[in-house]
């Protein structure tokens, strides 16, 4: 039988995909919910988001702790990987768009979202979607910034700076983001995990290239998965 060379190509990134996603409990504050992720990922095909990194967990403790800042919010997610930390929002926000590239974990954070509306009530998930962004990708920012034209009142990101080439683009979504919302008060809150200084200095570097103001929020330095965490509220000049 002829079988083409394509063929065989996604019949082996298919084979390598790990899929087994777990149920599994995750406990912010008062805050309890159930949802499916890996507990370790391949990064092969930027799979990373399959599961929930510390960055998250640091990132869902501080808005656990400060929910004021979410009440009747419209927020943003950029590489929201499983979810996590839009399902915590889900709880306070009006409106949570939880947005990743990768098509696999896509897959995954929609089947969340669903598992999260089929136990919650009609309040607690309002306006919880999933959508496609790469960062760069001016099709995915122009269909965002059609859809969502009144912008949003803050952009959240857990643990998305770790390979260097995706951070310029990174920042060029987000100034793009932060221009969305036309002069009212938006900010991108960054939930950072440092694992390499270059890396670091490339966040600050970046952040300043593109015309913001990076603040650490005093009191959020800490421990998470070995590594040192801080959340930097970032706002433009
Ligand atoms: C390390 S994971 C963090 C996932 C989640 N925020 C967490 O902390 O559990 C990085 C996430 O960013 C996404 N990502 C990486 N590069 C991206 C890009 N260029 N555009 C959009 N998403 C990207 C990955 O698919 C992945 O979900």
């Amino acid at each position: 039988m002829e079988r083409k060379e394509d063929d065989e190509v996604v019949c082996l990134e298919s084979f390598f995909i790990n899929d087994n996603y777990q149920l599994t409990t995750f406990t912010f504050g008062s805050q309890v919910f159930e949802l499916y992720c890996l507990q370790s990922a391949s990064t092969d095909y930027d799979l990373t988001g399959q599961l929930v990194w510390p960055g998250a967990l640091l990132l869902n403790s501080y808005l656990s702790k400060n929910s004021d800042l979410l009440e009747g919010c419209s927020i943003i997610e950029l590489g929201s990987g499983v979810g996590v930390t839009g399902i915590i929002c889900s709880q306070f926000c009006n409106e949570v768009v939880l947005t990743d590239h990768n098509d696999e974990v896509l897959k995954i954070l929609k089947k969340n979202i669903e598992l999260h509306k089929s136990l919650k009530t009609a309040r607690s998930c309002a306006g919880l979607v999933a959508e496609k962004l790469e960062w760069g990708n001016p099709d995915h920012m122009s269909e965002i910034s059609q859809k969502y034209s009144g912008g949003f009142d803050l952009i959240l990101g857990a643990d998305i700076c770790f390979q260097h080439s995706s951070v310029p683009p990174l920042f060029d979504a987000v100034e793009q983001l932060l221009h969305l919302k036309k002069g009212k008060h938006c900010k991108f809150i960054l939930a950072y995990v440092s694992r390499a200084k270059m890396m670091d200095s490339m966040v600050t570097n970046e952040a300043i290239r593109h015309g913001m103001r990076v603040v650490e929020v005093p009191g959020t330095r800490s421990v998470v998965g070995n590594h040192e965490g801080v959340i930097f509220e970032i706002t433009l000049q």
